[in-house]
């Protein structure tokens, strides 16, 4: 699992009947290793206590700036200045207001004031305050200063009107925060990294296709990696059930053909490629374009041509960091290297499909990283910590690193 480690997040909720979420919040970020102090308006504690949030982040819960200084004379300024994100959630129409303002009038603006860490604000409340033009106002004042805005989401609204108003997913707001750290902290900010993922379908008439197994997680892995380390993500993928990443650049595909056309478009500006995609390497060499009735014959036989070798036609950008994945069931390592040799890759990540806990669908994985200097053997792990492992190789090709 992706670790904040010791992070310190400082948590702003406002008077919404969505604070109850923010518990959930300050809990999943305390789980994945951040500190996080919580700030409760006035009108917030009216709908939780602060004993729910201390419970799960095991540190004071702020309420009123003068509370506060009485038993930490500081405080009111150390909040914001300490932290390393500053997160509205829920962000009321009233404190919004009070941001964009500068209005210190509560100890979370105070603290925002105070300091020079991103300020993600994820808004919740009606619709029609949503909309309307003085909570847009202030809201396009607070991007302008450079917050990033999370949501609101379409949904039930408390009113119970459906409309845009409902406070962002907890794992989208996560992804938010896991952005804006990446890019003020990670090694690979001002990087460009296309990733590709899934496995390819190849029609054969109107409702079937040719695929495989792939689930796309290892992809999402090292595009959720690269995002946390600050790159500029692009996600060329093949259909998956798999959610977006927050604040990766999506480029959907369905076919070997059109995820060549997307990877070399996305490559013309990329400082590395890691193709994780289960490119299908031939395709039906006719698409019916009606349903291929059943009929009276004993064999059906579908002619296949083959796809373009996407990897390989990479070669054509001197400059790219290319990464290759290796999907192996025999001679992992023999087969690995002659995949870097033949596409003349950086490296190239060999996993045997058939191992226990590798391969397919699983979230973890277990893999061989191959380069010209020789092979690394590394444990089962989860996707996302090979993920990581992958991306401080292109990290150090990337600085100059030998192939
Ligand atoms: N790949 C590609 N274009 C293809 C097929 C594969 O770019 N048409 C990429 C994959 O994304 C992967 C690497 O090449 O990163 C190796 O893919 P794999 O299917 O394991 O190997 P192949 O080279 O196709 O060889 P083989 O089928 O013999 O194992």
């Amino acid at each position: 699992m992706y670790n904040l480690g010791g992070r310190r997040v400082l948590l702003g909720v406002a008077g919404s009947v969505a604070a109850y979420k923010a518990v959930d919040l300050a809990s999943q970020l305390t789980q994945m290793g951040a500190q996080v102090d919580v700030i409760l308006t006035k009108a917030a504690s009216r709908f939780i206590s602060p004993l729910s949030f201390t419970s799960v982040t095991r540190r004071p819960t702020y309420l009123d700036m003068f509370q506060a200084s009485l038993a930490e004379p500081e405080v009111h300024v150390q909040l914001g200045r300490e932290a390393d994100v500053l997160v509205a959630a829920p962000a009321t129409a009233s404190l919004l207001a009070r941001l964009s303002l500068g209005l210190a009038q509560d100890l979370f603006t105070l603290s925002v004031l105070c300091s020079s860490a991103p300020l993600v604000v994820c808004p919740a409340m009606d619709a029609n305050m949503w909309e309307h033009p003085a909570v847009q106002g202030h809201v396009r004042t607070l991007q302008e200063r450079g917050a990033l805005l999370v949501g609101p989401e379409v949904g039930r609204l408390a009113s119970g009107r459906v409309g845009v108003g409902r406070l962002a997913e907890r794992d989208t707001i996560i992804g938010a925060i896991r952005y804006v750290l990446g890019k003020r902290y990670g090694d690979l900010a001002a990087t460009r990294v296309v990733v590709t993922a899934g496995g390819t379908q190849e029609p054969i008439d109107p409702i079937r296709y040719v695929s495989n197994y792939s689930s796309g997680k290892m992809g999402y892995a090292v595009a959720e990696a690269a995002r946390d380390r600050g790159a500029q993500v692009t996600l060329v993928t093949a259909p998956t059930s798999l959610p977006d990443p927050y604040g990766v650049t999506m480029v959907r595909v369905r076919t070997a053909l059109e995820m060549r056309d997307a990877v070399i478009q996305a490559c013309q500006h990329a400082h590395a490629l890691i193709m994780a995609a289960a490119v299908a390497d031939y395709r039906p060499a006719q698409v019916s374009s009606t349903k291929i009735k059943r009929g009276k014959a004993e064999a059906l036989s579908i002619t296949l041509v083959h796809n373009p070798d996407i990897l390989a036609e990479t070669h054509v950008f001197p400059h790219l960091v290319r990464v290759g994945f290796a999907a192996e069931t025999e001679d992992l390592v023999s087969n690995a290297r002659r995949k870097l040799r033949e596409r003349s890759l950086h490296l190239v990540v060999a996993n045997d499909v058939t191992a226990p806990g590798a391969g397919f669908g699983t979230d973890t994985n277990k893999v061989v990283l191959v380069d010209a200097q020789g092979e690394e053997e590394l444990p089962l792990m989860t996707k996302y910590e090979v993920a990581w492992r992958i991306l401080d190789r292109v990290a150090s090709f990337l600085r100059g690193g030998q192939r």
